[in-house]
């Protein structure tokens, strides 16, 4: 059983209201409890011998969905913090930053140009250990454009959800207030662990 994590200690948030937050964290525990209960559903169908039913192709097509809306928002909400560090420019995240942009403001440019691309999904800065390359990368939904093997690094929610609460149709200024947010100290941390 996944267990939902509990995100609430973000409320109070720079830039992003109680009510949104609260109603994210609740959109966020759906996706825990549909991730359980489709592996539950689909271990009995299997029992059942009715892996051949359309109820088992169904619920097995959306278990991407639902695996990943729950994973990534883990990403995005341990991400955050109220007391967010920023990038140390020491740090081994902050090097490879520079040596695969040029510089931290041209990282920046691309995951900004990427999260105002119209639709819904997530951008996320994806570390490729293979090649030892940062890249960024647009997703569609949740589960739509994943690079395999991909270590996620940082990812925003550019669903409505994310911010039409408190910023209407300007996803710029809400793009604006989550990188003010982000803890970068987690997000070397990401890299650090087993890169
Ligand atoms: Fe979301």
């Amino acid at each position: 059983m996944y267990q939902a994590q509990d995100f609430s200690s973000l409320l109070g948030l720079k830039g992003f209201s109680d009510q949104a937050l609260s109603l994210h964290f609740s959109l966020y525990q759906g996706y825990v409890n549909n991730v359980n209960k489709i592996l539950e559903r689909l271990a009995f169908l299997r029992k059942e011998n009715q892996a051949d039913s359309l109820e088992f192709a169904e619920l097995a097509r959306r278990l991407g969905w639902e695996f990943n809306g729950m994973r990534l928002h883990e990403y995005y909400f341990s991400g955050l913090s109220k007391n967010p560090s920023s990038l140390n420019s020491d740090s081994a995240l902050a090097k490879k930053i520079v040596q695969d942009f040029g510089s931290f403001q041209e990282w920046e440019k691309d995951f900004k140009s990427l999260s105002l691309m119209r639709g819904i999904g997530w951008v996320i800065l994806y570390y490729d250990q293979k090649e030892e390359r940062l890249i960024n990368f647009w997703i569609n939904e949740h589960q739509s454009g994943h690079p395999a093997g991909l270590k996620p690094l940082l990812n925003i929610d550019l669903f409505e959800h994310a911010y039409l609460i408190d910023y209407g149709t300007k996803k710029a200024d809400y793009l604006q207030a989550f990188l003010e947010a982000v803890d970068w100290q987690v997000i070397e941390k990401r890299f650090s662990e087993n890169s």
